[in-house]
């Protein structure tokens, strides 16, 4: 029998600290009104020293088992996209398996930078279509506050910290659950967002570094280009999407993409007003505002797309 991957949970957590952009203007040569005009931020949840990548993802999980109502042990995998793990190895994941108490199945990391929610849901989803497992948790979990220069106004103002679970589970191929994922990489792009820095390389910075112009350039582009493949390999057009459920990074390119689709903007989950951009965690984080506030319900067509360092990028359409 066919599969298809259904959600039946979601959870998230955020740092409890909250930083709003006039306490950065004390610190960089910014202000509320240049942050909010360009990028739609008005704050940001940053993470204290025991708020890992780790502490954050097992959080979220925990919540999305407890939405899910089943119990931690039915879980046969855990998917964690970050890029910010706690260590280099071993993954993030298996130390949320370990803070779980699963003793059996399997857990790793996946790295596609600001679009690896969308590749770890993709994985998740062929993991389950195959049969291999029934019950995956896919996390997206970052503590970016880490990697920034806080001197660099230009990239400072821009992230947040935080994680975002989701719990799938195989079921009947009904007309629910994960529609098609795609995805794609461009290697050549990889300079125009990166971290220079690496374990062993103590000549580098270890901080975030991004063109951000060239990178809205792309980001316009290229999520056209995602949504557009998504809904044709479904036989689908904008009139059926219900909820846009973009990546995070930018007001201004998440209402170019609304606007392409001919969504009102109640129709377009937006979360970076309050947590600015999470990367990977973006996406599992406004997901889950919006299906615990009632806004997303049974039967509604969900469309992910994200863009990030890589470049990365890519689209998911979900049936509820
Ligand atoms: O999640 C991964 C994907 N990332 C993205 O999608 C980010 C995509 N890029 C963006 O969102 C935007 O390009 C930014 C928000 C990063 C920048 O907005 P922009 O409208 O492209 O500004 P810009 O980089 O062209 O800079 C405009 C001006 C510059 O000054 P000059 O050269 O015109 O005098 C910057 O120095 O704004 C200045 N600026 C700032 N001013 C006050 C840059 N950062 C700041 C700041 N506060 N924080």
């Amino acid at each position: 029998m066919s599969h298809r991957s259904t959600l039946i949970g979601v959870g998230t957590y955020l740092p409890e600290r909250i930083v709003s952009n006039t306490e950065l203007a004390e610190r960089v040569d910014t202000s509320d009104q240049w942050i909010r005009e360009r990028t739609g931020i008005a704050q940001r949840h940053l993470a204290a020293p025991h708020e890992t990548a780790a502490f954050m993802a097992t959080a979220a999980a925990r919540a999305a088992l407890r939405h899910a109502e089943i119990d931690p042990g039915e879980v046969d995998a855990i998917l964690l996209a970050t890029s910010t793990p706690d260590q280099a190895f071993p993954a993030t994941a298996v130390r949320v398996q370990a803070a779980l108490g699963l003793t059996r199945g399997f857990a790793f990391d996946l790295s596609a930078a600001c679009s690896g929610f969308i590749y770890a849901l993709s994985v998740a989803d062929s993991l389950i279509r195959t049969g291999q497992v029934r019950t995956v948790l896919v996390i997206g979990a970052e503590v970016f506050s880490r990697l920034l220069d806080w001197s660099d106004r230009a990239t400072c103002v821009l992230f947040g910290d935080g994680a975002g679970a989701v719990v799938l589970r195989a079921g009947p191929a009904d007309g629910r659950g994960i529609l098609s994922t795609h995805l794609h990489s461009e290697g050549s792009t990889g300079d125009l967002l990166y971290v220079d820095g690496a374990i062993g390389r103590p000549e580098t910075s270890g901080f975030l570094r991004m063109n951000g112009r060239e990178i809205f350039r792309h980001a316009v582009a290229k999520l056209a280009g995602a949504v557009d493949e998504a809904l044709a390999a479904n036989g689908l057009g904008y009139d059926d999407v219900d909820w846009l459920v973009p990546h995070q990074a930018n007001k201004r390119i998440i209402d170019a993409m609304g606007k392409k689709l001919g969504l009102p903007p109640e129709r377009v989950v937006v979360t970076v007003d309050r947590h600015a951009n999470t990367s990977a965690a973006s996406i599992p984080l406004a997901f889950a505002e919006a299906v615990h506030d009632g806004r997303i319900g049974a039967g509604d067509l969900v469309l992910m797309e994200a863009l990030g360092g890589g470049l990365t990028w890519g689209s998911a359409l979900l049936r509820m």
